[in-house]
């Protein structure tokens, strides 16, 4: 038997009114892994990302941290150690980049309110180390030139970026990605292929949603499809990849097809990274309050 998983979901099964957004979807996340989940528009991916951060209940079923099971609070389930980033980004627009770290960083920080209304040495200390953490994270990010720039003035993929520096400023065991390379173009794609194996190995787990199956495949070691609310097909990138049941739902072509785009985009990116194609838009909208996002 293999060791305890870093996150685990038991049967969750997610039901809003009549619909049945996940019917009993179990997830093994282990150590150092880096976990793919695809499928259709709809399939319930983003929903089961809310059962796993407990900003949903789920209907059935439940999730554990190293064997612990965890509660459906989200301020709860970051404490205790899973972190995510959003599908529609949530910055806080009109703070900087640093700011918006910092606000991560504050999940992990001590002082009680008599410290912060008096700003005693305490509390000067606790804001001088997050502050210093929340700038390495930036530089570790790739974000290191724009520490003063406001949220709303990053280009889009910047934002994506500067999102996961936000989740990483918490401490995670487990980070959670909901489409992290969304309007991003080829080179910033890569990027954050790249980054996300750095964030391996500095010992954190990684569940990834993504529609680019050449992304998944060439990143993940583990890939779960879920069609419909329910899990159709789970194992390596080989595996999932040559499954009829999954071309059949999802891909629409034969598996080397499939293979031989992921060994071409593997390829481009040991040369420099494939061609850009798509030019970045800053997002002036977000108004960085909960809501909007499922
Ligand atoms: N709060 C909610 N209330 C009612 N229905 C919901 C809610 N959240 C999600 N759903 C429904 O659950 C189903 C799964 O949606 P979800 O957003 O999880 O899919 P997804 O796989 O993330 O899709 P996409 O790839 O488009 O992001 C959809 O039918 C959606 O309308
Ligand atoms: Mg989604």
């Amino acid at each position: 038997m293999s060791a305890t998983p870093v996150l685990a979901a038991n049967s969750v099964s997610m039901v809003f009114g009549g619909l049945t957004a996940l019917s009993n979807v179990s997830l093994r996340l282990q150590e150092g892994q880096i976990l793919g989940l695809i499928g259709p528009n709809g399939a319930g991916k983003t929903t089961f990302f809310n059962c796993l951060t407990g900003l949903y209940s789920p209907t059935t079923g439940n999730v554990q941290l190293r064997g612990q099971v965890l509660p459906t609070d989200p301020a709860a389930v970051t404490v205790a150690g899973v972190a995510r980033t959003f599908q529609n980004i949530r910055l806080f627009p009109s703070m900087t980049s640093l700011e918006n770290v910092m606000v991560g960083r504050h999940s992990r920080m001590k002082q009680g309110p008599l410290a912060s209304l008096f700003h005693g040495p305490a509390y000067l200390k606790g804001e001088r180390d997050a502050r210093d953490r929340s700038r390495e994270l930036l530089e570790f990010v790739g974000l290191g030139t724009v520490h003063d720039e406001l949220a709303r003035n990053l280009p889009y993929g910047d934002q994506r970026r500067l999102e996961i520096a936000r989740a990483l400023a918490t401490d995670p065991k487990v980070l959670l990605l909901d489409e992290p390379t969304a309007g991003m173009n080829p080179q910033e794609t890569e990027a954050t292929r790249q980054l996300i194996f750095a964030i391996r190995e500095t010992g954190v787990a990684v569940v990834v949603i993504e529609h680019d199956t050449k992304f998944i495949f060439s990143l993940c070691d583990h890939v779960s499809v879920l069609v419909q609310g329910q899990l159709l097909v789970e194992g390596t990138p080989d595996v999932v990849r040559a499954d009829p049941r999954v071309i059949e739902a999802y891909l629409g072509k034969p598996p080397d097809e499939v293979e031989a785009e992921v060994r071409q985009y593997a390829e481009e990116a040991a040369h420099g990274g494939p061609e850009s194609t798509q030019v970045m838009q800053p997002i002036r909208d977000q108004d960085g309050h909960e809501g909007g996002n499922r």
